[in-house]
């Protein structure tokens, strides 16, 4: 008989049970516990824990909204409506389904804010980076198709516009959107399989986070300052520090994003998805969702339909390739007097193209899409790699303990 080499390491013998079994408690206490979190480390290093929270909120309340949902395209609207009115607690869920998604993308844009101006991106932490852009891609995809099932009038004709994309592709594209579509134009079938992929997609993203957090954790969180940990004395543990500055950012965050659900829940929400779909009424203006509308604005601000997919694909795909683009070995922006700038011009830009991916393509607009165009890619393409070769850094301190105290 084998011997029993059980091993008491914790009071609780329920705890001593699990963890001869698997040694998940000594992980978490690994990873979640003792975990050394640079000790300079912001509130912007508060978003990925809330983007882990929202995410998981996403999901139960969409496994809710489910239940009651109908994905047929004489059923979709009035079932959406039912929630609303009938279901004890719809309109709830619904707004923190609705709303969350809004949120999600305002807390990932924070958190891609400060990967970028930070260096996060950069060596050893690229593939978290590939994983975190990956993220991004699936969960635009994911907040596309979810647009689409209360089948009201903007769902329809968003349905319509980005399918109709991808014809844009010489020879297979006609081929392409009928096999997306499952139709030759936008009905029932693609209503049905856009709701599987919609309920599906959040999983993958969960599992993709595990693989993004595990890789966080293999060298480490990066830091302000961009100077790699040294010593224990440059971090603090993540239990109790960082527990309690997360939960202090999530509070905070909880409050705003209620706030949003009792007394703005529309504030976000585009009012022509009030109207049921009507494939014989196109409406005025067909916009995205407004974290969409970046890429929109920058699809629109090429005369030729080709061009614009091309570049709007190509705005997505640049990001995956950031950490090579950026060759300067400084991480932090803090120390780069003139990237810093570039970078700071970059958000605003990024913010501006949203804005103009709002309004009709045309006049002003269309100049204000296509200048952000233009800078949009110069950033990444020709800013990014030739700035290190002249610009003159700051000095960096030698630890973060330099800078921030040895206690
Ligand atoms: C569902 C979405 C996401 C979740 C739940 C998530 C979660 C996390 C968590 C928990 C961390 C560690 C804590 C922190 O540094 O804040 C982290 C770090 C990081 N994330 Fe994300 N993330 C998401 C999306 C993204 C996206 C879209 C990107 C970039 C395109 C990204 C890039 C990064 C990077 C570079 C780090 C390392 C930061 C550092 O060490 O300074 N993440 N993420």
């Amino acid at each position: 008989m084998k011997k029993n080499t059980e091993v008491k390491k914790y009071k609780n013998s329920f705890l001593n049970w699990i963890e001869y079994r698997l040694p998940i408690i000594s992980y978490l206490e690994r990873e979640y516990g003792d975990y050394p979190m640079p000790k300079n480390a912001n509130y912007f290093w508060s978003f990925g824990a809330m983007l882990t929270i929202i995410l998981v909120v996403m999901i139960f309340s969409g496994i809710f909204l489910a239940m009651y949902y109908t994905p047929h395209v004489d059923m979709a609207f009035e079932s959406t409506e039912r929630i609303m009115r009938d279901v004890s607690f719809g309109w709830l869920i619904r707004y923190i389904h609705s709303n969350g998604a809004s949120f999600f993308f305002i807390v990932v844009y924070l958190h891609m804010v400060r990967s970028i101006y930070y260096g996060s991106f950069k060596y050893p932490r690229e593939l978290n980076w590939l994983f975190g852009v990956t993220i991004y891609l699936l969960m635009m995809v994911t907040a596309f198709l979810g647009y689409t099932l209360p089948w009201g009038q903007m769902s329809y004709w968003a349905a319509t516009v980005i399918t109709n994309l991808f014809s844009a592709i010489p020879l297979v594209g006609e081929s392409i959107k009928i096999w997306l579509l499952g139709d030759y134009t936008v009905g029932n079938a693609t209503l049905n399989r856009f709701f599987a992929l919609h309920y599906v997609l959040p999983f993958v993203i969960l599992g993709i986070v595990a693989l993004h957090v595990a890789a966080v954790h293999v060298h480490g969180s990066n830091n302000p300052s961009g100077v790699e940990v040294k010593t224990p004395k440059d971090t603090v543990k993540f239990f109790p520090y960082m527990l309690i500055k997360d939960t202090l950012a999530f509070s905070v965050f909880g409050i705003i994003i209620s706030a949003v659900i009792f007394f703005g829940p529309n504030l976000m929400a585009e009012v022509d998805n009030y109207i049921p779909a009507d494939p014989m009424v196109t409406p005025a203006h067909i916009v995205p969702n407004w974290y969409l509308a970046p890429f929109y604005a920058i699809l629109r601000a090429v005369p030729d339909k080709l061009g614009g997919v091309v570049l709007m694909f190509g705005s997505i795909l640049v990001l995956f390739f950031l950490p090579w683009l950026d060759k300067s070995k400084i991480k932090s922006c803090s120390y780069r007097p003139v990237y810093k700038w570039m970078t700071i011009l970059f958000f605003a830009d990024f913010f501006i193209l949203g804005y103009v991916g709002l309004k009709p393509a045309v006049g002003t607009y269309l100049l204000m899409a296509r200048v952000g165009v233009i800078y949009y890619f110069l950033y990444f393409l020709v800013l990014a790699p030739l700035v290190p070769k002249f610009e003159k850094t700051s000095q960096l301190p030698d630890s973060i303990s330099d800078v921030y105290g040895a206690k």
